[in-house]
């Protein structure tokens, strides 16, 4: 049996008291009996069996004295392991009444698993730290995404009210195109959100994958060539299991960051189905993902600066949906460098 930690400290100290307890006892015995012998002989060996005062004196003080000390090391022992206890109990009470930032002290390091559950406490107060930090991140971020439109909207039409616009049919399609905006914002959000909740549910079938690649482009196909994309296509035939309807968003999403970010040329697109894995890739001509983005570029709200400062329109969910459809399907959804140093992103899942 190894003892390690808690188990050790307990031990040794067990050991170190019934060892001084002993020592005490031997050794002022002897000094008793030595003291009494030599100064008293008579009176002693005519005691016979009974214990005289004397000895009846020296069993109960050192019996006393080997209490006190027992007591003494219990209590520093005990002392040493309710610290960090204590101090976990503390923060945890703390982190209850919504301190967050309260962290327990993990004091002596030789107490293993008291240590140990110190520094347990304060990861999951950390996790906990960040979770809400991000909560307020994505509340903020959603606020400020409703609100652009929303002000907008208020101004057109308030200007429609007050007769400052005509209202023709060029200014209710650009309403109608704030509200589109609005609502696939708000579908966005509802994808994003039910995908981290586990509840992003997909309607899986037998799907020809090339077919709805085609589908898309054909759609898509003259928002890309206005931004000057060529679409070349790279396609195999074999049916992939999925849900058409949310590979078809996913795919939208990655094309019209192409559109918005991509320098003029050619946008790859490659769909296959290859040993059990279906694949679905977009690759454009450059500039490519900005380094400091890239571990990010999945997560909501992330874009780069480019982005922001162009006011592209997009609500930074783009990625963040294509990343749950991914997982939803139970693959994964990663970015790259292209050949020709533009950005690559790809769509796996077994299929
Ligand atoms: N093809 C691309 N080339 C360069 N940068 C890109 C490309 N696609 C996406 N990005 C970067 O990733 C960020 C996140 O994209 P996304 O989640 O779709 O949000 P949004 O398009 O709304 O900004 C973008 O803001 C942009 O900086
Ligand atoms: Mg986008």
């Amino acid at each position: 049996m190894r003892l390690e930690g808690l188990s050790r400290q307990i031990a040794l100290s067990m050991a170190a008291m019934a060892l001084c307890v002993t020592l005490l006892m031997v050794a002022t015995g002897y000094a008793f009996y030595y003291v009494a012998l030599t100064y008293w002989p008579v009176h002693f060996e005519q005691s016979g069996w009974w214990l005289t005062a004397p000895e009846v004196l020296w069993l109960v003080s050192s019996t006393a004295t080997g209490l006190a000390l027992s007591l003494l090391m219990g209590i520093r022992l005990a002392r040493r392991i309710l610290l960090p206890l204590n101090s976990v109990a503390e923060s945890m009470r703390r982190v209850a009444d919504g301190d967050l930032n309260a962290r327990a002290a993990a004091g002596d390091r030789s107490l293993r698993e008291a240590a140990m559950l110190a520094d347990d406490f304060n990861a999951l107060a950390d996790q906990l730290q960040l979770m809400s930090r991000e909560q307020a991140f994505w509340n903020a971020a959603i606020a400020h995404e409703l609100r652009t439109p929303l002000t907008v909207l208020r101004g057109r039409l308030q200007g429609l009210a007050e007769g400052v616009f005509t209202p023709d049919e060029g200014q209710f399609r650009s309403l109608l195109a704030q509200v589109e905006g609005l609502g696939r914002l708000i579908e966005d959000l509802r994808a994003v959100s039910l995908a981290e909740s586990g509840h992003l549910d997909l309607q899986l079938q037998e799907t020809d994958l090339a077919a709805e690649v085609r589908a898309v482009v054909e759609v898509f196909g003259d928002a890309l060539r206005a931004a000057g994309l060529t679409p070349v296509l790279e396609l195999d035939g074999r049916p992939a299991r999925c849900d058409p309807v949310r590979i078809r968003q996913a795919l939208l999403a990655l094309l019209d960051n192409a559109r918005r970010y991509a320098t003029p040329g050619a946008i790859r697109i490659q769909a296959r189905v290859e040993g059990g894995r279906c694949r679905l890739r977009v690759e454009d001509d450059g500039p490519g993902i900005p380094e400091d983005l890239a571990p990010h570029v999945f997560e909501a709200f992330r874009r780069g600066d480019g982005a922001r400062q162009r006011g592209s329109g997009g609500s930074g969910l783009g990625l963040a949906v294509v990343a749950a459809i991914a997982h939803a399907h139970g693959g994964e959804a990663r970015c790259g460098t292209g050949t020709g140093g533009g950005a690559r992103f790809e769509l796996s899942w077994p299929g």
